[in-house]
């Protein structure tokens, strides 16, 4: 009955994806400083490794946060801003969005949107996973590590229930 923990992405494969976004990032960023901002809570690990891959200089770190799935693994309809930022730390930034994985796309494109009202002088999408099996909103990501099949991840600061996230790799939650 209980749920079991099927590796699925190595450390290692963690460690040479988070390197080549950092590559790409620096290679983009070269030239104009870009703000990453942090969906809360499910990226915070990748976001701190993904900044220690990169050379280029970093203007600015922030974080948002929005409504999640609660402890279910079935996401709700809609999400919302409850962890916001101040309008003048994006304007005319670079910004560059870092998310865990996207699934429906729905937190993704809520983030989205609120950071493009404030003008930022571009707006990027940074996401480790894509499960592009139940999209139900579309999204461009600039900037992807992997795809992943649809199953529940777990791990590397993705989280059910608010557990796991600790794990140093990541796997599917089964039954
Ligand atoms: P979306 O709004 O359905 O795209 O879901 C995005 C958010 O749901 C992500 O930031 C994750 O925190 C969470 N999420 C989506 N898929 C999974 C999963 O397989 N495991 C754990 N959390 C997930
Ligand atoms: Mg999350």
């Amino acid at each position: 009955m209980g749920k079991q923990l099927v590796p699925l992405i190595s450390q290692e494969q963690i460690a040479a994806t988070v390197r080549q976004l950092g590559q790409e990032l620096d290679r983009d960023y070269e030239h104009r400083a870009p703000m990453l901002v942090g969906i809360l809570k499910g990226s915070f690990i990748f976001l701190a490794d993904l900044v220690r891959n990169m050379k280029t200089p970093i203007s600015n770190i922030e974080f948002i946060r929005l409504s999640s799935y609660g402890s279910s693994t079935i996401s709700a309809g809609q999400a919302e801003v409850i962890v916001s930022l101040p309008e003048k730390a994006v304007r005319s930034q670079h910004v560059v969005l870092i998310e865990d994985i996207v699934d429906t796309g729905i937190t993704t494109d809520t983030a989205w949107r609120y950071l493009r009202q404030y003008q930022p002088a571009s707006l990027k999408l940074c996401s480790l996973l894509d499960k592009p099996a139940r999209r139900q909103v579309p999204v461009n990501i600039d900037y992807l590590g992997l795809t992943v099949p649809d199953r529940f991840v777990v791990g590397y600061g993705i989280d059910f229930a608010q557990k796991y996230r600790q794990l140093p790799a990541i796997y599917a939650l089964e039954e």
